[in-house]
């Protein structure tokens, strides 16, 4: 199988500019599906799932998003057969370690979200390296969900907050939104504007629960692997027609 062409996309005439997302949040469904539907093992869906990914990442910083979130495993993809979870925990680190010069090179920066701790060791090693070498790029922010769970990400905020309540640093009173923001994985990144869910499920699947609370939801039956620049291009057109009112009339 030959990896899809790579191309410095040009702007489409018909996006408009000043309407674009800022932040892009992607729910890459359809991988196995895409696989078993030409004979292969699914894990060959996985693999040509990270050659979009890397086309979306470089037409999104090259059309001038500022953020692309992807949900790369969630903590409930742990219930997948063992050769599975290992075929991706493989590829993410394999991933990391042949891009991370690319990134350098396009000015990504990276980071990770997720129960990072409960990776394997030489995943972690790799994640701490692709974070450390491109914090101080100021491309696109390219944030990976790892271990991700949204309903475990606010618990695990909420105990943060506990033990400082508990330690002394903060009054219950204190505790607004704004603090609970600043304890999740994502603090210090932007909500994000539009969620792309592939492969037709109208389902948000625990990611980014806290976060996702006014996105624009854009659902495509195309299966992730099938998600090109002309997809991203038709999702764009589509959020350009919504209106967001953020509960206002
Ligand atoms: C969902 O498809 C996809 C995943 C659980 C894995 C997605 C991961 C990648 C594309 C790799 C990303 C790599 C890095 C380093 C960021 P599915 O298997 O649920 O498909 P199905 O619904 O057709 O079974």
């Amino acid at each position: 199988m030959t990896a899809k062409p790579i191309v410095s996309p040009k702007f489409p005439a018909d996006l408009l500019q000043n309407r674009l997302p800022h932040h892009i949040a992607v729910i890459m469904d359809g991988n196995g599906r895409w696989a078993q539907r030409r004979g292969l093992p699914r894990i060959m869906g996985h693999q040509r799932g990270v050659d979009t990914l890397k086309s979306l990442l470089r037409c999104c910083n090259d059309w001038g998003i500022s953020a692309l979130t992807a949900y790369a495993f969630s903590t409930e993809n742990w219930g997948r057969p063992l050769e599975e979870v290992e075929f991706l925990m493989t590829l993410f680190e394999r991933v990391l370690r042949k891009e991370l010069k690319e990134m350098m090179e396009e000015n990504v920066r990276i980071r990770f979200v997720g129960n990072l701790a409960s990776l394997p060791a030489s995943l972690q090693e790799e994640i701490d390296r692709s974070m450390a070498d491109t914090q101080n790029n100021t491309g696109i922010q390219f944030t990976v969900a790892t271990n991700y769970g949204g309903r475990q990400e606010i618990v695990h905020a909420c105990q943060a907050i506990a033990q400082k309540v508990e330690a002394g640093l903060l009054k219950t009173e204190e505790i607004d939104e704004t603090v609970l923001e600043k304890h999740l994985y994502t603090a210090g990144l932007s909500y994000p504007d539009l969620l792309i869910r592939t492969s037709g499920e109208m389902r948000i699947s625990n990611f980014l629960l806290w976060q996702m609370a006014y996105a624009e939801i854009y659902v495509t039956p195309t299966l992730w692997p099938d998600f090109d620049q002309a997809e991203l291009h038709k999702a764009l057109l589509d959020y350009q027609q919504r209106e967001r009112r953020f509960g206002k009339i």
